[in-house]
C-alpha cells in the first residue's frame, strides 16, 4: 500500500510542474490495487500502439495479454516508452505518451505482470 501513497505523491508532484500541457488536463488514473492488464494496461496499449502494432501486421503484435507481455519481456517495450521524442525506437512513434500512462505500464511489471 506504502508503494501506492508514494507513487501518487510522485504523479502529483509531476503534475503540478507541469500543468500547461494537455496531458495535465485528463484525470490522472487513480489504482488502488496491483495494475493488471485487464484494468489498467490493456486499453493504453489499445488507444496508443495497435493502430500499428495490430494482428496480421508486420510488427510485433499488441493485442493480447500475452502479446503484450511478450514485448515487455523480449523486445524492450518498457525501455521504448521511457525514450524520448525523437529518440531511435521510442515508442509510440507519435509522440510520448503521458507520464501517469507509462507509470502505469512500469508498476504493471513491478506488480508482476498481471492479467487480471
Ligand atoms: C505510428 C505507428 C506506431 C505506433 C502508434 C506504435 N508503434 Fe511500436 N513500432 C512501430 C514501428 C514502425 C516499429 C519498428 C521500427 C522501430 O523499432 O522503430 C515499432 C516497434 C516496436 C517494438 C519492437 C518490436 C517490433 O514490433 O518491432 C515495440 C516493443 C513497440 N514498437 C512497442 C510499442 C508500444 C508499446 C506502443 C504504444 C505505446 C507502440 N509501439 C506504438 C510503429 C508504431
Amino acid at each position: 500500500m506504502k508503494k501506492y501513497i508514494f507513487l501518487s505523491g510522485i504523479l502529483l508532484s509531476l503534475y503540478s510542474c507541469d500543468s500547461t500541457t494537455y496531458e495535465s488536463l485528463e484525470e490522472p488514473e487513480v489504482i488502488t490495487g496491483p495494475v493488471t492488464y485487464n484494468a489498467n494496461v490493456k486499453s493504453i496499449i489499445n488507444s496508443n500502439c495497435i493502430a500499428c502494432h495490430a494482428s496480421g501486421g508486420t510488427l510485433a503484435p499488441l493485442e493480447t495479454y500475452a502479446e503484450v507481455k511478450d514485448a515487455v519481456l523480449n523486445t524492450d517495450l518498457l525501455d521504448r516508452i521511457q525514450r524520448q521524442n525523437g529518440t531511435p525506437g521510442q515508442m509510440p512513434k507519435g509522440g510520448r505518451m503521458s507520464q501517469d500512462k507509462i507509470n502505469t505500464i512500469l508498476q504493471w511489471s513491478t506488480d508482476g505482470l498481471l492479467e487480471n
